[in-house]
């Protein structure tokens, strides 16, 4: 499946950001932008974590 693929990547950069965001945070940087690096990828993880979710059931309706 395309989406779980899209979502396993997505994860990979979703954990380099959080990374990157405790790395900065050690630092005591007061970057805003490297919250943002950690939200970009989080969004588009949330709309297919929420697809691969629903795939069970939907895919249910048809053979039941
Ligand atoms: C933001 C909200 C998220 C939702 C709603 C969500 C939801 C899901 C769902 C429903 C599955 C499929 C489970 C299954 O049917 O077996 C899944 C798989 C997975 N999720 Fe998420 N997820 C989210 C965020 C994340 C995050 C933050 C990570 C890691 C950084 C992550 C990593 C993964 C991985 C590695 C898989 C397995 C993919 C595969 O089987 O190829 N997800 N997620």
């Amino acid at each position: 499946m395309r989406i779980r693929q899209i979502h396993r990547w997505l994860s990979m950069a979703f954990t380099l950001a959080v990374i990157a965001n405790i790395v900065a945070m050690t630092m005591q940087l007061q970057a805003v932008w490297i919250g943002f690096l950690a939200l970009v990828p989080l969004i588009p993880l949330l709309a297919t974590g929420l697809y691969l979710f629903a795939l069970p059931y939907l895919g249910r309706r048809g053979n039941a």
